[in-house]
């Protein structure tokens, strides 16, 4: 190289060099203040360091530096000075990065973008702190990719302008570390759906708890959807049979309704819900039952009874224990509406049983307080109601619509039987009081009556349904109405009783008729009935066919008069053309045969 050549080549580095400075200078002299004094640009800023580390995972291991924060309060330090050691670090772990580097790129598959990942940097009370999730939307579905290859899911429930995402953990969050890295998943929380789920028990994110193996369904639905819009429902017409005779009777629910059931402990909520599916064999109705907060016991008790009754053919089970994490608890009706409701977008019946709705208040309020959402009433965030009313929204009777042949296709429904648990018969409690303002109308189970040994002790006073007597049958509805007349003047004279004055023969026959009707009314538990049978047996206690019984015989009478009823001819007869309008003479008339039948059976009575 000759002389000139020589010092054209020094002038030109130094002049690349001088540059280089000037060009350094001015990034963090000028636009580097500038751009990270924002917030936004701090966060972003951070995040860029947390990709680094993300990058160099395995370097920071080798650096033996477990703790981030001083990582990144090193790296802040030594900004571009720390390429020197990562150089040095470099080539002193070559062989081990090599490999884990080559590890690390396997883990960091193709269509997972690192910009979709993040870290967890805290993890607390189920709830996990990560950071590098910027771009992650609320109630997003997240994966936490765990040491042991599995996958936990989590969802976004917090969010701030500092780049940290609080997610709630949909499992056992104590095999989420520090740096555990997680990852976005672009969709709001799935569940699988369809014709695969009936008969199983599913936790409320789609797995099979019943050791059955996995859940074989190709369609999976949008755990949170908006409710069916005004246009797309219809009246409630149709009527919902419990097979109580209390709650068909007096407090019909229709196809579509919200009807709450509401009750101190141990006071028989879900016998009554049980009774309903069971009573929906042969008609053609999905049931989900979903247990929120409950025992496992519990829940397993409910799985045996359906499945000895023969009712997990067209029934679901949507589980979260009370040992589950509050998060998974929360989700769970949530999850069993989305699946009522893809049935009922195929135009199906579909009876949804939320078992119950204060354990899943419960549930939100200490996810919201870990959240640090600002409490309100009783502890409670204050969206506790939009969390019912958006659940509970979602029941509806869609309107028919018509398909290509232009035949009618008959819209499908959902209907919500949530469950409340009331603390001492107290229904003016936060929980109860909000969840009865949304429903069409509340079943009122007592302790006082349970104690008594009415069973189910629904009370009469204060339980009502709203819409539902519009999709009554129509001979039980004329019976009703004198029904509850005479309970009425029952319970009136019944008080007088009580006093110890002498009463008149009317008011005798009255009270006897009374005792006997309130008897009737008593039912077993799992033992719903038919409604032809129903209305056969209310006919002849309103008609006092059983006043020459004995009261203790009353409930055997009436299982062999229901025997004989079904045993006979005449009642498929009746159960086909009995549910529109019939002559009440034409029940008297088969009541006066199977009272001249019995009265000679001897052995009965
Ligand atoms: N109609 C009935 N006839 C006889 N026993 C009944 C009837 N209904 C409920 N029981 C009994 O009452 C008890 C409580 O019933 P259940 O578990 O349905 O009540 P619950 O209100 O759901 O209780 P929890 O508060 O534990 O959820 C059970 O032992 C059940 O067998
Ligand atoms: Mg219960």
């Amino acid at each position: 190289m000759s002389q000139v050549d020589r010092v054209h080549f020094l002038s030109t580095l130094s002049w690349i060099i001088f540059m280089f400075i000037i060009w350094y200078f001015l990034i963090f002299a000028f636009i580097y203040p500038a751009y990270y004094s924002t917030l936004r640009g701090r966060a972003e800023y951070e995040m860029f360091l947390y990709k680094l580390i993300l990058k160099n995972e395995l370097l920071i291991r080798s650096f033996k530096l477990n703790n981030i924060s001083l990582y990144i309060k090193t790296f802040k330090l030594l900004k571009v000075f720390n390429i020197a050691s990562f150089f040095k670090s470099f080539s002193t772990n070559y062989g081990s990065f090599k490999t884990k580097y080559n590890e690390k790129k396997n883990f960091l598959s193709k269509e997972e973008n690192l910009n979709d990942m993040g870290f967890v940097f805290k993890v607390s009370d189920d709830i996990a702190y990560a950071r590098g999730l910027l771009k992650a939307q609320m109630t997003e579905m997240v994966t936490f990719k765990l040491e042991s290859g599995k996958a936990l899911l989590g969802i976004v429930n917090y969010l701030d302008n500092e780049g940290v995402a609080g997610i709630t953990v949909l499992g056992d969050a104590t095999v989420i570390t520090a740096q555990t890295v997680v990852v976005r998943s672009y969709v709001q929380p799935r569940i699988s759906a369809g014709y695969g789920v009936l008969g199983r028990v599913i936790s409320p994110i789609g797995e099979a708890l019943d050791g059955q193996g996995n859940i074989e369904t190709e369609v999976t639905v949008n755990i949170e959807k908006n409710a069916p819009s005004i246009i797309a429902r219809k009246p409630v017409r149709e009527p919902l049979e419990t097979g109580v005779k209390f709650i068909d009777s007096m407090i019909p629910i229709g196809c579509g309704q919200r009807e709450l059931i509401i009750g101190d402990k141990k006071t028989g909520k879900t016998a009554i819900a049980i009774d309903t599916i069971i009573n929906q064999k042969g008609n053609d109705i999905v049931c989900i039952y979903v247990a929120i907060g409950q025992k496992k016991s519990s829940i397993a008790r409910v799985a045996k009874t359906l499945r000895e009754k023969g009712c997990m053919s067209y029934t679901v089970i949507v589980a979260s224990g009370a040992s589950d994490s509050a998060a998974l608890q929360y989700l769970a009706p949530y999850s069993g509406c989305a699946i009522g409701e893809f049935f009922r977008d195929n135009n199906r019946k579909v009876v949804l049983i939320y078992d119950d709705l204060s354990k899943h208040a419960v549930a939100y309020r200490q996810m919201s307080l870990l959240l640090r959402r600002p409490p309100g009433r009783e502890g409670y965030p204050g969206d506790v109601f939009y969390i019912h009313s958006r659940l509970l929204e979602r029941a509806a009777k869609l309107r028919d619509s018509i398909d290509e042949n232009k035949n009618i296709i008959e819209g499908g429904s959902l209907t919500a039987l949530p469950i409340i648990e009331t603390i001492q018969g107290d229904v003016s409690a936060y929980i109860p009081t909000n969840v009865i303002s949304i429903t069409d109308g509340q079943i009122f189970l007592e302790a006082s009556l349970f104690n008594r040994g009415i069973r189910p002790a629904i009370s009469p006073g204060i339980s009502v349904s709203r819409v539902g007597s519009a999709a009554q049958n129509k001979v039980i509805k004329k019976l009703a109405g004198s029904l509850k007349l005479e309970l009425a003047q029952y319970r009136e004279m019944e008080e007088f009783a009580r006093l110890g004055l002498s009463l008149d023969e009317a008011s005798i026959i009255l009270l006897e008729k009374g005792r006997r009707l309130v008897q009737l009314l008593n039912q077993p538990q799992s033992n719903p009935i038919n409604m032809i049978c129903q209305i056969v047996v209310m006919f002849g206690g309103l008609g006092g066919m059983f006043s020459d019984i004995s009261l203790d015989w009353i409930a055997i009478f009436e299982r062999k008069l229901l025997f004989l009823i079904r045993s006979s001819k005449i009642f498929t007869v009746l159960d086909v053309v009995g549910r529109h309008e019939l002559p009440e003479e034409f029940y008297a008339f088969c009541i006066n045969l199977m009272k001249v039948y019995l009265s000679n059976e001897e052995s009965i009575i």
